[in-house]
């Protein structure tokens, strides 16, 4: 989707004072029912400007295969669309960056791009892959843990500039929370539950 420059701008001073790179735009057609949100690009999307082109992105394209659908079906972006980095050293001593979580203020920085990606796409499903994406749209109740692969009907938060805090959608949206996909690189015995879980999203959302 072409984001305003506006936005893109704004979004990029806000993000400034952190440690990010880059800026990944969401992919996937603008009429798209079901959006795919996670957490941040990491060195990889920001290289070759595909998001979940990485490691993680073998396994998001497994639950597409599972879901039977293909990445022109869906839309897919995610809380933060720069990737944050910390500086580590790798084993022979070069100075490098890495791949990181990012945090609320770099969330908040980037909370207008996805407000506005919900607000063009209007999916009728939104489905948060792991606890940043999940917490960005739903705040912290009810756990992440307590509803993932749970079918929710749930407004989600937005970001309010005048408040300078969150606030609820008067829209409600089809809510499916899952497991990031690098969950299940980390801890292959989520892999059957998830295919599980993607069988209900499937019953759900495309079978309908
Ligand atoms: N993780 C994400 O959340 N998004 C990507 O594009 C890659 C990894």
């Amino acid at each position: 989707m072409q984001l305003p420059s506006s936005l893109v701008q704004l979004a990029n001073e806000r993000i400034e004072p952190f440690d990010c790179e880059g800026f990944l735009p969401g992919a996937g057609p603008a009429d798209a029912k079901i959006m795919f949100v996670g957490e941040a690009p990491g060195e990889t999307e920001i290289y070759n400007g595909i998001p979940f082109s990485g490691r993680a992105g073998v396994i998001f394209d497994s639950y597409l295969e599972d879901l039977n659908i293909k990445r022109d079906d869906i839309y897919v972006t995610s809380a933060v669309r720069s990737r944050p980095f910390k500086w580590g050293q790798t084993r022979a001593g070069v100075r490098r960056k890495y791949n990181r979580t990012p945090n609320q203020k770099e969330i908040q920085a980037h909370a207008p791009v996805l407000d506005y990606e919900i607000s063009q796409v209007q999916p009728q499903w939104l489905v948060p892959m792991g606890k940043i994406a999940y917490q960005r749209l739903l705040g912290k109740s009810p756990r992440l843990g307590d509803v993932t692969g749970r079918v929710q009907t749930s407004p989600v938060q937005q970001w309010d500039e005048e408040a300078a805090s969150y606030v609820w959608t008067k829209k409600n949206y089809n809510i499916f929370p899952i497991y990031h996909p690098a969950a299940i690189l980390y801890n292959r015995s989520l892999e059957q539950t998830m295919k599980d879980y993607l069988n209900t999203l499937a019953a759900h959302a495309l079978h309908t």
